[in-house]
């Protein structure tokens, strides 16, 4: 099997579950070295460590809270001192904490911006000081590559979840400004903005035949989304394959951006 990425090293945060989980499966799959991030939660990103290790790859599992400035350099300094650089980093850690507008708390506010975004903000700024620091390496043509997990919120509004959507409109403008800025240096930035894809994050929108029901009339491809539908498509904007790909959100939702209420009205 061709194996696109490697001799690569990729850091994913917030690798413990989900789309996170999804993507450092398909980067280890893809031949690269997998740095496993998780926050709260040792066990599971070490039981995908293991996992990855038992199918001849090669992870480990490293702690940090990606909104805390210290935690993230220490992550990184971890993932240099195993693996002596990276080459690809996946800044996917992303929570909700969804409350009506008059009632969200600024607690509330604060924790999706600090994780979604500040940390999004913390974790790429390392990622273009290291590919900086090391130079080129003969395994990829850019020196770098940052893919951002936004969402398809970063341009549909939500309604009870103004934090949410908020941090991810900011990712919008952030990897592109970062993109711009960071181009002439070869460091190759982008996003994955998933749609409903089916994770712990969006139970409650799929496990129960109605609720399943009523989600698929936002999605015209009639299904739901899988961590491998993501894991795919950040394998190609890691490789060689996507290297004329700069400062582009590839939108990965079964259309839900199509807007399909509009489809037999309007
Ligand atoms: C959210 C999910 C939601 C999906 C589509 C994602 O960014 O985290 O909860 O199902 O967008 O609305």
């Amino acid at each position: 099997m061709h194996k696109p990425l490697q001799g690569q090293i990729a850091l994913v945060t917030g690798a413990s579950s989900g789309i996170g989980e999804g993507v450092a499966q398909a980067l280890a799959d893809a031949g690269a070295r997998v740095a496993i991030n998780y926050h709260s939660h040792a066990e599971p990103a070490e039981q995908l460590a293991a996992k990855i290790v038992a199918q001849g790859g090669d992870a480990f599992a490293v702690g940090a809270d990606v909104a805390d400035e210290a935690q993230v350099d220490a992550m990184f300094d971890a993932v240099i001192r195993r693996y002596g650089t990276v080459d690809i980093v996946v800044a996917n850690s992303g929570l909700q904490q969804d409350a009506a507008f008059r009632t969200m708390t600024l607690d509330q506010w604060h924790r999706v911006i600090d994780t979604n975004l500040t940390g999004q903000f913390l974790t790429a700024r390392r990622a273009v000081h290291e590919f900086e620091r090391r130079g080129p390496r003969a395994v990829s043509k850019a020196l770098g590559k940052i893919v951002c997990m936004s969402s398809v919120h970063e341009v549909i509004p939500w309604a009870g979840h103004v934090n949410y959507a908020a941090s991810k409109g900011g990712i919008q403008m952030m990897m592109k400004s970062l993109a711009q800025e960071v181009a002439p240096q070869r460091i190759r930035v982008n996003s994955i903005a998933p749609g409903a894809i089916r994770t712990p994050i969006n139970k409650d929108a799929w496990d129960s035949p109605k609720a399943l029901d009523k989600l698929l009339t936002l999605i015209p491809y009639g299904r739901v989304g899988e961590v491998e539908d993501i894991g795919r498509v950040a394998v190609w904007l890691a490789s060689d394959d996507s290297d004329y790909v700069v400062g582009t959100t590839l939108f990965v939702d079964g259309g839900m951006t199509l807007y399909p209420g509009f489809a037999d009205n309007g």
